[in-house]
């Protein structure tokens, strides 16, 4: 994708554990821009949370919700956003998002996703028996639609936050 979008919106993509909310909250202080989480601001209008939403609507049920959110904060400007590792399943928010701003994928490998995620209760797809293998499941199926999505691609590395910001703010 071509990079039109540079003064505006920031989305943030990448699986579960990457490290967006917490970039994305860091960045939007260093630019004095207003941050939105996609799956907080769900919690909010719901007013209950995220495996709340999956069992009282099924996962196609948050789907819908994530939608209108992503569709409705990208419309807005000069925004940093954080969308939920499966915003990228939808056509629909991978235009978006494309087209609205520019995207960031901060990657990481599965192995290392697992250790931020592992004592985490709120992300109802990894609770399952085998977290790892479902994080490589998700890595397979999603890493080509967020490098296709994608203007920037990040590596993700927590113990460096401060490095990946300054990489991610020379990069733009
Ligand atoms: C999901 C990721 C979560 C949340 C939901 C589903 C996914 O967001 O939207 O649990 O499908 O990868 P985070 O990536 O912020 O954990």
């Amino acid at each position: 994708p071509a990079m039109e979008n540079i003064a505006g919106n920031l989305f943030f993509i990448g699986l579960m554990g990457a490290g967006k909310t917490t970039l994305g909250k860091q960045i939007a202080q260093q630019l004095g821009r207003e941050f939105y989480d996609s799956d907080y601001e769900i919690c909010c209008r719901t007013g209950v949370s995220i495996p709340t939403i999956f069992e009282l609507e099924g996962e196609q049920g948050f789907r819908d919700r994530e939608a209108a959110v992503i569709d409705e904060l990208s419309s807005r400007s000069n925004i940093i956003l954080a969308t939920g590792g499966g915003a990228v399943i939808r056509e629909q928010n991978r235009l978006h998002l494309q087209n609205r701003g520019t995207v960031i994928y901060l990657h990481a490998k599965p192995e290392i996703l697992l250790n931020r995620t592992r004592h985490d209760t709120n992300r109802p797809l990894l609770q399952v028996e085998n977290p790892l293998a479902k994080l490589q499941e998700l890595y397979n199926t999603r890493d080509r639609l967020y490098r296709d999505t994608a203007h920037i691609i990040i590596e993700s590395n927590r113990y460096n936050c401060h490095k990946t910001i300054e990489h991610i703010l020379k990069t733009l």
